[in-house]
């Protein structure tokens, strides 16, 4: 399997006021981000008394991204999102996490929720979250493709990154766009959804631009929204070779 995209790097800072648990998260963190964590880097995680925080260079402590920032209102069940993961509670796992912000959505619609992320900085982000009572579901840092065959889910969610169309006088929100920068492109996506087919039960929901292709072609059915369609697959059962190998 083809290695995830590097990182950019990315500087670690742990101020006093963090407690134990982030403490010790800004120290796996270190770990997990090897020779990309760097003294004096353009972006920086800041592990402090109200979570963790994703800088840029100019941005000062609170005017950085953090995750798992939606508030969790009611989300209308006749939205795109909701119409394509389906009316009954699932099992989902969400195997692109990101900022959480999707998870939380589906948190709201009353499904059970686990989230992957590859990114060491998105998921110290995601893990900051959780250790602050933000984010209630389990995170699991590591490669999808992978861990995804461990699980058992009904449903898998995947919003793997897309290039943003957008003028720069029209950017995209922070969040999206720090993520970018930071994570890189989702090369490999076709085959995460590949990995994803064979393992839910119900089904594999790929969430994409308006003006993208689809991932691979012939979903099941698609939800068009305003600036976002979810197109919905059908799981694939594994060929025998790929079930020995
Ligand atoms: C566009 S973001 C997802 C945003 C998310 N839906 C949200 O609501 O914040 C894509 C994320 O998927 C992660 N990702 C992509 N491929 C992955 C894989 N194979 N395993 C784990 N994480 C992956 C990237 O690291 C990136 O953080």
């Amino acid at each position: 399997m083809p290695a995830a995209p590097s990182t950019a790097p990315v500087t670690v800072r742990l101020e006093k006021t963090a407690n134990s648990a982030l403490s010790e998260l800004a120290e796996q963190t270190r770990q997990r981000l090897g020779q990309r964590c760097q003294d004096s880097a353009d972006w920086t995680l800041l592990f402090d008394e109200l979570g963790v925080e994703l800088l840029g260079g100019a941005d000062a402590p609170g005017h950085g991204v953090r995750a798992a920032t939606r508030r969790l209102s009611r989300v209308s069940p006749r939205q795109p999102f909701a119409r394509a993961l389906g009316r009954q509670p699932r099992r989902i796992v969400d195997a692109t996490a990101g900022l959480g912000e999707d998870a939380l959505m589906m948190f709201a619609l009353g499904h059970e929720v686990l989230v992957i992320e590859r990114s060491p900085v998105a998921c110290a982000l995601l893990e900051g979250a959780a250790l602050l009572g933000r984010f209630p579901f389990p995170v699991l840092f590591g490669d999808a493709r992978e861990l995804l065959g461990k699980l058992e889910p009904e449903v898998v969610y995947l919003d793997p990154m897309f290039p943003s169309k957008r003028r720069s006088s029209a950017l995209p929100p922070k969040g999206p766009r720090y993520l970018a920068a930071v994570v890189g492109p989702d090369a490999d996506a076709e085959q995460l959804l590949t990995v994803a087919q064979q393992v839910a039960t119900d089904r594999v929901v790929v969430k994409r631009p308006d003006h993208a292709p689809s991932l691979t072609p012939a979903p099941r059915s698609r939800h068009e929204g305003k600036l976002v369609r979810y197109d919905v697959y059908a799981p694939v059962a594994p060929t025998e070779y790929e079930q020995t190998s």
